[in-house]
């Protein structure tokens, strides 16, 4: 066998790769190639380190169940799942749309529908009681009637439902239809922010890298309406003291909120209140293979009925 050098090691296993018959896969896995061997080549990766990295993966992979997807986590901490959101972004949403955000882990399918003006906080009622109004329009400002809002947040200890109780009791999420003229109002309580979780080989890593692993409170919202490409955001606190360092990168200025009192317009003036209206992109040809690819794929969860 002749000795090869790295760089021409690198060219055949490109080479042996180019008869990929899918186009597509032929070029992310030649510039996966290409990345991967440049990494271990400026970072001079010795045997027993390659051998941890491959440990740590099996480690994420174990930590995997029907529940917990330890590899979006990965992506997260990475600010990769956040890259791929800007991706899909640049090349769909209109610049006057509301910019996205992750979808993350907590996402169900089927949350019960609400009226207009009643509250997600069915269980967990303890903390500050809030109003969310606005409409939801397309990008030129035009209101989207009957838009559909799924919403799901933590509650004031910082805990989804799946987490602040067994699976089978939805809190904290609901789905609302907006009014002919797009116009939506709800109560809730005002989220906490909260921890990824950190018993895996994702928080271990993301302590040993002396980060906080925590996410500024916020409230998550996915926007469908008829011919539009559907929205995954989430408005962020500005007062939590995470909102500038937040450990998935999900936060941006645009999404940044706080609760205020004698709002124009506030349906319950009693009620500290936010004002955001969603400004929807319309659908393009490149969404036809699902408007969610730009967020995190959510995690297999069952149905919330
Ligand atoms: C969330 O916002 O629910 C979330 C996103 C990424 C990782 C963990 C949680
Ligand atoms: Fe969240």
């Amino acid at each position: 066998m002749q000795d090869v050098n790295l760089d021409p090691l690198t060219a055949e296993v490109l080479d042996q790769m180019a008869g990929t018959p899918d186009p597509r896969l032929r070029e992310i896995m030649a510039a996966a190639v290409r990345h991967l061997h440049a990494f271990a080549r400026e970072v001079k990766l010795k045997p027993d380190e390659w051998l941890s990295g491959i440990a740590f993966l099996t480690a994420v992979g174990q930590a995997c169940t029907p529940y917990r997807q330890e590899f979006i986590l990965l992506s997260d901490v990475l600010g990769l799942s956040r890259v791929i959101n800007l991706l899909h972004d640049a090349e769909g949403r209109d610049v006057s749309g509301t910019e996205t955000s992750l979808l993350g882990p907590f996402f169900r399918e089927k949350a019960p529908e609400f009226a207009l003006g009643e509250s997600i906080a069915v269980h967990s009622r303890e903390g500050t009681e809030i109003v969310i109004f606005g409409h939801v329009t397309d990008a030129e400002g035009r209101p989207l009637p009957h838009a559909m809002i799924d919403v799901w947040q933590t509650n004031a200890d910082g805990l989804y439902d799946l987490q602040a109780r067994d699976a089978t009791v939805v809190d904290m999420r609901g789905r609302f239809r907006c009014d002919a003229e797009g116009r939506f109002h709800f109560r809730t309580v005002k989220p906490l922010g909260y921890s990824i979780p950190m018993d895996g080989p994702v928080g271990r890593l993301v302590r040993d890298q002396a980060r906080h692993g925590c996410r500024p409170a916020h409230i998550h919202f996915l926007v469908s309406a008829e011919g539009c490409r559907e929205l995954v955001t989430a408005l962020y606190f500005a007062d939590d003291p995470h909102i500038g360092s937040d450990t998935v990168f999900g936060v941006s200025r645009s999404l940044v909120v706080s609760p205020a009192s004698g709002l124009e317009g506030a349906p319950r003036p009693d009620l500290p209140a936010i004002h955001y209206n969603f400004r929807l992109s319309r659908r393009g040809a490149t969404d036809a293979a699902g408007a969610r690819v730009g967020a995190d794929p959510s995690q297999i969860l069952p149905a919330a009925q």
